[in-house]
Parts: C-alpha cells; sequence; structure tokens
C-alpha cells in the first residue's frame, strides 16, 4: 500500500504537478527562511555551520553498538530541523539490521534506471525509519582506474551512466524528503592519497569528462553536496573557490548546501567561508564560534557572508520539511531490512552480474545432472558485501554462495570446498566434480575505503593485516596493489582447468579485474562484483538458470593494466588527462579483453532497423531515432541498447565516440519491440576553455547503435547540425 501511495505520489510531482508543487514549496521555504534568519544571532547561526557529531557518534557505537545519525544544526524555538546524516551508498550505514545492496559498481552495471530509482526509495524509507532526513549515498565520482579503493562505491568509467544513475538515486531518496548528499566533489578518482594529493587538471577535461554528472544531478535539484578530500589543481576541494562558487553557484546556480568530507575536509575558516563550503562535518574544528566572532572583530569575515552561508542550508531544510509536511507518510521501524527491501537487493543482483564468457552453453546449469560441485578459490565461503569503511552496512544477514547451493542443490548433490592452500584435497575434488565453482577476486583487505595513513599501514604490516582487520572491525581497503588476481587464486583456477572440463570462475570486485593469465582455457567467467546481502542467491539463480543474466560493465577490461591512465596510489601530484576508459582505448587501439558494455546473456538479440527521424537539425533541435530490439533466442531475456555519438568530423582531439543514451529491455522469446531515443543537441557540445564555456559544432556526427561500446554490428547512421 505504502508502495503504491509513493509510486502515485513520484508519478504526480513528476508528470502532474511537479513544477507548481516545486515552486510553491520553494517559495515558501525562501520566505520562512529569510523570517528565521533575521531573528538569529551569530551563535544560532554558527551552529548552522558545523555537524555536532563526533562524540555522540563515539558514545552511542560504545553503548549501543548502534551509530546514531550525526546531526548538524537545528534550532527548536526557529522550529529549524536538524540535519541527521547518515552513511551510504550500499544502504543506510551503520544501523543494525539495515538492507544490504549489491554495491554501486554492481547497481551500474544493471544499467536500470529505474531500478536505481527503486533502491533510493527503499534505502529512504530506511532512512526516514531510523529517523534520519539526510543521505551519504550518492557517490559519482568517476572511474578513472580499477585501483582506485573505493571504486566499488562509484558508477563506472562513463559520465553518462553515472549521471543517469545516480540521478535515479537522488529522485529515490528525495522521493520521501530524505536530503541527498551527492560526493565527493570533485576528482576523489583514488583513495590512499585523498587527503594529501593534488589533481591537476585542465579546464576542458574538468568539465567535459569530470564534472557533467555532477551538474545532472545539481540541475535535477539535488539538496546538498559534499566536498572530496583532495586538491584541484592547488587548493583543497573543501576550500576551492573555484569549484564551489564559481562552478557549483555562478555556472551552475545550485541553491543547496555544501558539507565537508569528514575530518581533515576543510582546513582554513575563511578560505572555506569564502569558497561557500557551508558545513564542517562532523564537528567544528574550524568552523567554530570563537574562530569566526574573531574574523568578524577584525573584518576578516562580514556578518552577511555569514548569512550567505547559512541561507542555502535553512532554505534546503525548510523545502524538505515542508514538502515532508505535504506528504505525511509513516515509516515504522518494521521497514528496516523488510522482506519487500531484500528481495530489491536479490533482484539487483540478479540484473548486476555480468556473463563475461560462456563457451559451448555450459551455463545455465541443470541442478539434476549435479551430484557434486566443487567450490573452492579464496572466496568460496566467505560473505561478501564489499568495503568496511564509511559504506559498511550491517544487514541481518549475509548468504554466501555456499549457503545458497545448498539450499538450491538436491539434497544429495555434495558441495565439497577446499581452500587454496589444501593441494591434494583441492585436487581431488576438481577432479571427482562435475562441476568446479572457483570464486576469486578482492575483499576489504584489498580494496576500499583507506581508514589510516600509509605509513602506520605499511609499517604494520605488508599485507594488509592488523589489530583492526584481524577484529573484523575495519577493513583497511585503500587502493588495490595490482589489478589481475592474487597469485593463489589463479594457480587454483590453473589447476581447475587441467583437472575439469567445466570450471566456471565468478569474480568479486569493485571494478575491472584482468584475467589473462587463465582465461584462455577457462569455459565461464562471471563477475558479481559485490552483490549485497542477497548475493549468493543471486549467482546460484543465475547459474542454474532461474534468471537469465542482463548485466553489462560499467567499465573496460583491458588486456595490459600498463595500457590504462597512470595510476600511483601515493603520489602527491596526480594529472588527469582527457582520456579514460573506453575513450582511451579507443584512441590508442590498445587490446581491451571485455568492452564497456559487454554482457552475454542465455538468449540472443538483434538490434536492427536504425531510423532516424531527421537528420539535419540545428543546435536548439533534439535528435530522435528508433531501433528494433527482438529477442531472437528461446529464453526470455533483456537487452541494454546502447548509442554512442562519433565526432571524426571534427576539428578538434575528440572522443571517436560516447555514450549518449541508453535502455534496458525485457523480451519474450521471438519478441520485438521498437525503442526510441532522443539526444539534445545541446549534449553534444564540447567545452571550448578560450571561452570557458560550451560550444556546438556544426558538422556531420556519426550515430553508433549496439550492445557494447566496441562492435562490429553497430546500426550507423549519420546526422548533421547546422
Ligand atoms: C568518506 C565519506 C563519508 C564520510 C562519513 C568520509 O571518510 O569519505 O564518503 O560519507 O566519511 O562517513
Amino acid at each position: 500500500m505504502k508502495k503504491i501511495a509513493c509510486f502515485l505520489f513520484i508519478v504526480f510531482i513528476t508528470k502532474v504537478g511537479h513544477a507548481q508543487f516545486n515552486i510553491a514549496i520553494e517559495d515558501s521555504a525562501n520566505h520562512k527562511a529569510i523570517a528565521v534568519l533575521n531573528q538569529m544571532n551569530l551563535k544560532q547561526k554558527v551552529f548552522e555551520l558545523h555537524g555536532k557529531g563526533i562524540i555522540k557518534l563515539g558514545l552511542s557505537l560504545v553503548f549501543t553498538n548502534k551509530i546514531a545519525p550525526v546531526s548538524f544544526g537545528g534550532n527548536k524555538k526557529l522550529d529549524i530541523p536538524k540535519g541527521l546524516f547518515v552513511d551510504g551508498p550500499r544502504g543506510v550505514g551503520i544501523y543494525k539490521g539495515v538492507t544490504a545492496f549489491p554495491v554501486t559498481m554492481a547497481r551500474a552495471a544493471t544499467w536500470d534506471i529505474d531500478l536505481e530509482r527503486r533502491v533510493g526509495m527503499a534505502m529512504s524509507e530506511e532512512i526516514r525509519a531510523i529517523g534520519a532526513n539526510y543521505s551519504g549515498s550518492v557517490c559519482v565520482n568517476l572511474l578513472r582506474h580499477p585501483a582506485n579503493g573505493r571504486a566499488q562505491e562509484c558508477y563506472g568509467e562513463d559520465a553518462y551512466l553515472i549521471g543517469e544513475m545516480g540521478l535515479a538515486l537522488v529522485q529515490g531518496l528525495q522521493s520521501n524528503q530524505v536530503q541527498a548528499c551527492v560526493k565527493h566533489f570533485a576528482l576523489n578518482s583514488m583513495e590512499n592519497n585523498r587527503f594529501g594529493g593534488n589533481i591537476t587538471i585542465d579546464e576542458r577535461t574538468l568539465h567535459e569528462v569530470y564534472l557533467p554528472h555532477f551538474k545532472k544531478i545539481i540541475d535535477a535539484g539535488v539538496a546538498s553536496v559534499m566536498s572530496a578530500y583532495n586538491k584541484v589543481n592547488g587548493e583543497y576541494c573543501g576550500e576551492n573557490s573555484y569549484l564551489l562558487k564559481e562552478v557549483l553557484r555562478n555556472k551552475w546556480g545550485f541553491k543547496g548546501y555544501v558539507s565537508s568530507d569528514w575530518q581533515y575536509g576543510v582546513f582554513h575558516t575563511t578560505k572555506g567561508i569564502q569558497a561557500q563550503m557551508n558545513i564542517e562535518m562532523p564537528s567544528h574544528q574550524v568552523y567554530n564560534l570563537k574562530t569566526i566572532k574573531k574574523l568578524i572583530q577584525s573584518n576578516q569575515l562580514s556578518n552577511a557572508t555569514i548569512d550567505s552561508m547559512v541561507f542555502p542550508i535553512l532554505t534546503t531544510k525548510f523545502k524538505f520539511q515542508l514538502a515532508t509536511a505535504q506528504n505525511p507518510s509513516a515509516f515504522p521501524k518494521s521497514l528496516i531490512g523488510c522482506g519487500e527491501h531484500i528481495n530489491l537487493a536479490r533482484e539487483v543482483a540478479e540484473k548486476s552480474i555480468v556473463l563475461l564468457k560462456n563457451e559451448n552453453h555450459l551455463l545455465p546449469l541443470n541442478k539434476n545432472q549435479i551430484q557434486q560441485i566443487a567450490l573452492v578459490g579464496s572466496l568460496a565461503t566467505i560473505e561478501q558485501t564489499g568495503d568496511k569503511g564509511s559504506s559498511k552496512v550491517n544487514s541481518s544477514y549475509i548468504i554466501s554462495v555456499k549457503e545458497a547451493l545448498k539450499y538450491y542443490c538436491l539434497p544429495t548433490t555434495k558441495i565439497l570446498t577446499a581452500c587454496n592452500q589444501e593441494k591434494d584435497k583441492l585436487q581431488a575434488i576438481c577432479k571427482s566434480a562435475d562441476v568446479v565453482i572457483v570464486m576469486a577476486g578482492y575483499t576489504y583487505l584489498d580494496e576500499g575505503e583507506y581508514l589510516m595513513m600509509g605509513k602506520i599501514r605499511d609499517s604494520l604490516n605488508p599485507n594488509k593485516q592488523n589489530f583492526a582487520t584481524k577484529s573484523g572491525i575495519v577493513g583497511l581497503g585503500g587502493d588495490r596493489v595490482y589489478i589481475h588476481l592474487h597469485q593463489e587464486d589463479i594457480e587454483t583456477i590453473q589447476l581447475a582447468n587441467q583437472l575439469n572440463k567445466k570450471v566456471i570462475v565468478c569474480l568479486n570486485g569493485g571494478a575491472a579485474i584482468t584475467v589473462e593469465e587463465w582465461e584462455k582455457q577457462t569455459p565461464v567467467i562471471l563477475d558479481a562484483f559485490y552483490s549485497g546481502m542477497e548475493g549468493g542467491n543471486a549467482i546460484v539463480n543465475l547459474l542454474f538458470g532461474e534468471i537469465n543474466p542482463s548485466g553489462k560493465l560499467p567499465f573496460t577490461v583491458p588486456v595490459n593494466a600498463s595500457d590504462l591512465p597512470m595510476f600511483n596510489s601515493y603520489s602527491k601530484e596526480v594529472r588527469y588527462d582527457y582520456y579514460h576508459g573506453y575513450a582511451l582505448f579507443d584512441k590508442t587501439q590498445k587490446p581491451v579483453r571485455y568492452p564497456f558494455g559487454f554482457g552475454l546473456s542465455y538468449t540472443t538479440f538483434d538490434i536492427d532497423s536504425l531510423q532516424i527521424q531527421a537528420a539535419n537539425l540545428n543546435i536548439n533541435d533534439t535528435l530522435k531515432f528508433s531501433v528494433k530490439l527482438k529477442n531472437t533466442g528461446d529464453t526470455k531475456g533483456a537487452e541494454v541498447v546502447q548509442c554512442y555519438v562519433g565526432f571524426s568530423h571534427s576539428s578538434i582531439d575528440r572522443p571517436i565516440k560516447i555514450l549518449k543514451a541508453f535502455a534496458k529491455k525485457e523480451l519474450f522469446p521471438n519478441e520485438e519491440t521498437i525503442l526510441s531515443f532522443s539526444i539534445p543537441v545541446k549534449d553534444l557540445a564540447w567545452y571550448n576553455p578560450l571561452i570557458h564555456d560550451w560550444e556546438i559544432e556544426k558538422i556531420p556526427y556519426e550515430l553508433f547503435v549496439g550492445n557494447q561500446s566496441s562492435d562490429n554490428h553497430f546500426q550507423k547512421a549519420i546526422f548533421v547540425v547546422n
């Protein structure tokens, strides 16, 4: 009932009354903010500018083993709500019993915008149920290199895919009046050097490659932005006037508030305030009354500047407070980790797994023909939901592949396990089994949020094990050391392939894992990322054909790691160049093992009959076209149709092609459908640094439509912008 009410509310605000509804709320919120601001003294104003969390957070962890939402601001007398922050992005951190969804990268692999919106709605219900109203779930940093420790929290390498998916999550969260916070602004695409690293970048690359997805989400009305830890062109992001003031506020017209990344996110009071970084989180190291009072007394800051810092916080809080009043749904505790959300977590996991290779149609397996399964590899029996940094969530259970197999297979089927070190046992079970499943990849010890400074960690133990990780409290994560599998897993796969013809390798990891050492001999390979609390069931359902794989890679898997952009975890100075991901591989023509957008199915599809409505356009037009998609196999399945635009007629250096539209559609055998797309011509603009603005080239453009980024069977057409 509640779901239906929410759905109707979304339909109402998106289809019918969106504009009027928002304007009315915005007007009232602005009026209220002006009135309240006029009544506030400096102390009350400064109270809005920082979190008061760190002690509260520690105490609640010690006494209740739960992390309470971390609050900032709030004043009962003035009717200012507290901001109550909880983390994400794979669920609601760190409250007990919440739903653990697959990580963001897995969700990106679904290429399913509606599904991501539903995830946002489910998260928002749990956030409201625990009494919070501000969510740090929307992480849209671009995957520049697969070694990035927090790759799993992001949506992959393509700005268009990131923007569409991130926006859907924001819409879902904000549909229940949770203030969404999009993070980390900007260029936080490496982990170990996040506190000290300076990213240098030219203006064109910044705007064309690293910021479009942020802008899309800002344009759609996200409540808040979290600044990044790193520096960009010499200034910390939390104090970066170019990023926060000139781009975010002046160019893009952002009306919400910016909060800092937590601890070490802002260092100088005046610099932060001048950049309009509104809230220091989680406490008040530099945004405190004493310092701010002194700065005002010495004329280094004005009262008007403080007002301009508080105003966007108040308007945003009031906007969401007023909208809540219009939509007074109840959010009982029973929503936390409820059956409906857990089913959604499984659906997402099932739709995210990418089938990379399926020689001789070895999959799907038939449970009636299997008496013995060898389940091996370093991840064979462990629970895999991702890193143990700020994105960790505490679900009530996690299904491993082993448990799921036991539950799914016939009671007589034997599931045999051996770890990589037990060589004799490993040999014996790989030989005798009907099929070998190797679970290989990474864990929170290999990649994730970097919770300790490099030197401390490295001096403790080169294998990344120390008191904290051994106790399982945190994973030190950090950037990956390499992007191939650990040697012990490579050896297990090679051994399994020597002894058995039916070897399935299931990968777990936040981003690309190279497969060169073992790919040729291995008949079946799939990537399950970190697939959440229901991941085991999802993998087993896919292996046995209960569901048909439909995930597509949100990144490129290269043949050689050395063909990727330079990545040095500890370098203090890093240059981000224009090309990365498939755009780089298109240019350099270096080999890729699996292209961006690639993923197999148990059925086959035809994409044809590309038709452009009008091939001559002017700069204010929208390109409209359609293709026919047909399921030509004998199983129901979903395909992702991907539309790329090419720039070979450009007079400047531009990518060979970039993604500009996509759609996912499920079809029955023999069913066909016409899919329609539109691409506004203004989306084809390039950023001209000489004029500091976007420019549209009046040239012929190519349109490529297919089911992966590197396809000999693309449907092609030309259109011209005059
Ligand atoms: C992370 C953020 C997170 C915050 C609060 C920081 O260390 O970078 O992504 O939201 O902690 O947990």
